[in-house]
């Protein structure tokens, strides 16, 4: 019997985690660890969807489980894992691609950005990438799933995965809901404000890493492309405040402030000042996972305990789920 809901959320390990990551689902990630059983995973499997150098796919796996640990993933409380150390998210990704309708996979949107962006190599793991997600997440019989803005259709395809399922075989899984934050779910580029920010941007002043010193975090805040205007005043929906909408975002999420309540306290104040000051309470508000990410990859030999530890008990828990599915769908047990 279960007692507390299940979460399960991932983050691929393509690059070091940035702030967009953070305010929209890795935060959650860790204040979830309190009131629920939370499984979370490093998503190798689906970083391979595009082109990865396999040496620094391997440090940024690395890099990414320590962050995570440094950020307040308790690994004695919630379970943290790589995807690559669970072979069975492959294999209950092949049995749900056989349930998964091709026109589903078709109507995803970040496949169709991924593949205009990928021209060269649009293979068939990028088309079924959230059949897998679906595995991860429905391995796990997740309750809930947090995430940002952007992985809300794929949180429906598991959905209904789930569903159809179910009813072809009887209950197998839960029925997963995503959880989104209500004003950080869709951080923007700082230096494309109608972009979202994105691991892959080209350009280092769009983003900030979860590592960046402190100059460099305050450094690209300065820099941030605004409008012409000057009042710090939030304008839902108004396209050309895009990138001071962001920044007024960025700064409540991060103090715990209403937009209101930012607006209040830069009433006068100009673009600059402000910019400056969402710098610091970011840089301030990462200096502690820095520090903490420091100590935590000085001992190599405690990182990968960890990461053992993590993967028997994942291997443990999505054994049961694959076991009743292989016996659902007709597979013959030895
Ligand atoms: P990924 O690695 O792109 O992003 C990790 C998490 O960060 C969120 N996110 C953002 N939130 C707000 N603003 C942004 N600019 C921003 N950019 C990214 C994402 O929504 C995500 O929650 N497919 C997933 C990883 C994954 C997964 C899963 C997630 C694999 N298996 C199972 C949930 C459940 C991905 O590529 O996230």
């Amino acid at each position: 019997m279960k007692n507390k809901k299940i979460v399960f959320s991932g983050i691929q390990p393509t690059s070091t985690p940035h702030l967009g990551n953070y305010l929209g689902a890795l935060k959650n990630w860790v204040a979830m660890q309190d009131d629920y059983d939370c499984v979370y995973c490093v998503a190798d499997l689906h970083a391979i969807t595009v082109r990865q150098d396999p040496a620094k796919l391997r440090k940024q796996t690395a890099e990414t489980y320590a962050l995570l640990m440094a950020m307040g993933i308790d690994t004695e409380k919630s379970v943290l894992f790589t995807q690559g150390h669970n072979p069975r998210h492959a294999e209950l990704a092949w049995v749900l691609s056989c349930y998964t309708p091709f026109g589903e996979l078709s109507r995803m949107t970040q496949f169709k950005d991924k593949s205009e962006k990928h021209s060269e190599n649009i293979n068939a793991g990028l088309f079924t990438y959230p059949v897998l997600q679906a595995a991860d997440i429905l391995l796990y019989q997740a309750d809930l799933v947090p995430v940002g803005a952007d992985q809300k259709q794929h949180l429906e395809l598991s959905r209904d995965a789930a569903a159809r399922f179910n009813n072809a075989y009887g209950e197998t899984f839960t029925l997963p809901e995503p959880y989104i934050p209500k004003t950080s779910a869709k951080i923007m580029s700082l230096s494309e404000p109608s972009k979202k920010m994105s691991k892959s941007d080209g350009n280092p002043n769009a983003c900030i890493g979860v590592l960046d010193d402190r100059d460099a975090v305050i450094r690209k805040f300065r820099r941030a492309v605004t409008d012409s205007g000057a009042e710090v005043v939030y304008r839902e929906n108004d396209a050309d405040k895009a990138g001071i909408n962001n920044l007024i975002l960025i700064y409540s999420a991060v103090t715990g402030k209403t937009a209101a309540e930012t607006e209040k306290e830069f009433a006068g104040g100009g673009y600059g000042e402000f910019k400056s000051a969402t710098g610091e309470v970011v840089a301030d508000m990462f200096k502690p996972v820095r520090e903490e990410y420091a100590r935590i990859t000085a001992d190599d030999a405690f990182l990968v305990s960890r990461m053992r530890d993590g993967a028997e008990k994942a291997v443990r828990v999505s054994e049961k789920t694959l076991k009743k599915v292989y016996k659902k769908v007709g597979f013959l047990g030895l």
